[in-house]
């Protein structure tokens, strides 16, 4: 069984409520929040005053992707505004340990993240305490992008080394580019949850594009 979680990058920001008040009732197992500072990439989104409104609304898990300058400093503005599941950028973060156990000891779930040129083999020492991986099959920074084949090779790698230290239950989130062409692949290469958002969004009918995803 494979979660879907759309990103709502995007949807509407004028009617930000209406579609996540849609998207939820459209199958969304989790909303994932993309969080940009111009810096780690070069656009910006939301912030946690954003966040804490959508936390009052929202029925569904909040998985925060923060696409941040050493995320490390904000990862309890991010939980006090409602994220249930954080993750962050190891390109991003020197001190990545501390983070992720700093996350869990907020009762959050924690995750890395790797761009698409980023090594797996830096998530040595990470993959026996993360509960989340979230591999870009894009250059972070926007939505609507193309998905990079070569990320398949890495999903796969991942989801073997957990298997082979015996945490298979750690997530495996992809994240660019996924939609109902290329998802059976994602899927088949280890990923146990899509993030989708133009797919999705642009679709004529969100609650079909999310059935179908789930259903590959
Ligand atoms: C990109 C973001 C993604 C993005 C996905 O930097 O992390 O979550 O919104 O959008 P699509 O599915 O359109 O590639
Ligand atoms: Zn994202």
């Amino acid at each position: 069984m494979v979660f879907i979680a759309p990103s709502i990058l995007s949807a509407d920001f004028v009617n930000l409520e209406r579609d996540i008040r849609t998207i939820e009732e459209a199958g969304a197992d989790w909303l994932h929040i993309d969080v940009m500072d111009g810096h780690f990439v070069p656009n910006l989104t939301i912030g946690p005053p954003v966040l804490r409104r959508i936390k009052e609304i929202a029925t569904q898990p909040l998985d925060v992707h923060l696409m941040i300058e050493e995320p490390g400093k904000w990862v309890d503005d991010y939980i006090d505004a409602g994220a249930d599941r954080l993750t962050f950028h190891i390109e991003a973060e020197n001190h990545a340990d501390r983070v992720v156990h700093n996350i869990q000891s907020r009762g959050v779930s924690a995750g890395v993240s790797l761009n698409p040129a980023t090594n797996p083999e830096s998530l040595t020492y990470l993959l026996p305490i993360v509960d989340q991986v979230l591999v870009m099959s894009v250059n972070p920074g926007f939505g609507g992008q193309s998905f990079i084949g070569s990320q398949l090779c890495k999903i796969e790698s991942i989801a073997k080394k957990l298997k082979e230290i015996g945490r298979s239950e750690v997530e495996i989130v992809v994240d660019g580019g996924v939609n109902t062409k290329n998802a059976a692949m994602i899927v088949d290469a280890g990923a146990s949850v899509l993030v989708s958002g133009s797919a999705i969004f642009k679709s004529e009918s969100w609650r079909e594009t999310i059935q179908q995803l789930k259903t590959i």
